[in-house]
């Protein structure tokens, strides 16, 4: 199981598998239309004979050689997902279509980065696998919550219908370095505002809750959703189920960056969901997985990379 294609490697979460599976001496083809990643997240690689760059976008058939696909092309925050709603339904879908097509011709075993938001604004809390979900079918989210639930509903039905190798995982707000500084996200939006003194904008009273999982933890738990036995589909949820407010998680921004930022209320964007939170009992006990990395230091690490970033 050495040739390892990951789609969307280019952007934040991809880079930090790419960079993990070269480490673990795998050979790694990074596949990307460079949409919302950039090739800075991976230029460290391009100097390891284990990894190739290829600017491809996955609404295209590929044809290529591979044991193991990570399928995470997709743009990931609202601002981005909703720039193009129609393209990111067909990268969801079409993309995964592909990318099914080509697991099932050279027999790979294929990982679908799923997503919490195909629990939509949830009335069971914290999150279970089980739970359906309560999306608006018709909202400006629903163009990557239903197309990542239709991207679900394929690899489901592949596995059915031609007994592919499926794993889907179901991924809860993720956060770290090489997060896209203006993509709209909270932990990247509010340490940007703070370090460059402005003004830190909470969408809502702010008593809406997150959890948020540190990047080197999720990736330790995609790795190990892979590695499961086959037969093994989940889909399994990962991420941290430490809930704060997003009031408290500004106001640890501030403390952290010692910024003399003040805080300012909007209003709260239309199907924002007021709770988020996963269960992860299926991953602990079939991954045996849980993050690792406490809130505080996560942050420290990624108001450091931001630092620099905003530097350059
Ligand atoms: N980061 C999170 O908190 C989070 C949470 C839930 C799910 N996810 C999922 O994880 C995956 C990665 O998310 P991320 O945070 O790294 O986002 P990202 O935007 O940084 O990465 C997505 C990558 O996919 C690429 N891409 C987009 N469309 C493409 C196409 N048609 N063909 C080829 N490449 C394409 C982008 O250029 C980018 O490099 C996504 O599928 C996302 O839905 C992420």
């Amino acid at each position: 199981m050495n040739k390892i294609l990951v789609t969307g490697g280019a952007g934040f979460l991809g880079s930090h598998l790419c960079e993990r599976l070269v480490m673990e001496g795998r050979d790694v083809l990074c596949v990307d239309n460079y949409f919302t990643g950039t090739k800075h997240n991976v230029v460290q690689l391009l100097r390891s004979p284990r990894f190739e760059l290829m600017r491809h976008d996955i609404t295209f058939p590929l044809y290529v050689e591979v044991d193991q696909i990570y399928n995470l092309a997709c743009p990931a925050s609202p601002i981005h997902y909703q720039f193009d709603p129609v393209q990111t339904t067909k990268v969801s879908v079409h993309g995964a279509i592909n990318m099914l097509g080509l697991a099932k011709r050279v027999k790979a075993r294929i990982l679908q980065a799923s997503t919490s938001e195909v629990y939509g604004d949830p009335e069971v809390h914290p999150q279970t696998e089980s739970y359906w979900g309560r999306v608006n079918p018709l909202g400006p989210r629903a163009c990557y919550d239903e197309g990542k639930r239709c991207a679900e509903t394929l690899f489901f039905d592949y596995y059915r219908q031609h007994q592919l190798d499926i794993k889907v995982v179901r991924i809860f707000n993720t956060y770290g370095p090489r997060m896209h500084p203006n993509d709209g996200r909270v932990v990247s939006n509010f340490i940007v505002q703070a370090l460059r003194g402005e003004n830190i904008t909470i969408y809502g009273k702010g008593n809406q809750t997150r959890s948020f999982c540190y990047v080197d933890d999720l990736i330790d738990g995609l790795v190990r959703m892979m590695d499961t036995q086959r037969g093994f589909t989940g889909p399994v949820n990962l991420g941290n189920p430490g809930e704060l407010s997003i009031l408290e998680l500004a106001e640890q921004v501030l403390r952290l960056t010692r910024s003399k930022s003040r805080i300012r209320f909007k209003p709260l964007p239309k199907d924002d969901p007021r709770q988020r939170c996963p269960d992860i009992t299926l991953a602990g006990k079939q991954l045996k997985w849980r993050p690792k990395m406490a809130l505080d230091d996560g942050l420290k690490e990624t108001i450091r990379y931001f630092r620099r970033a905003l530097r350059r």
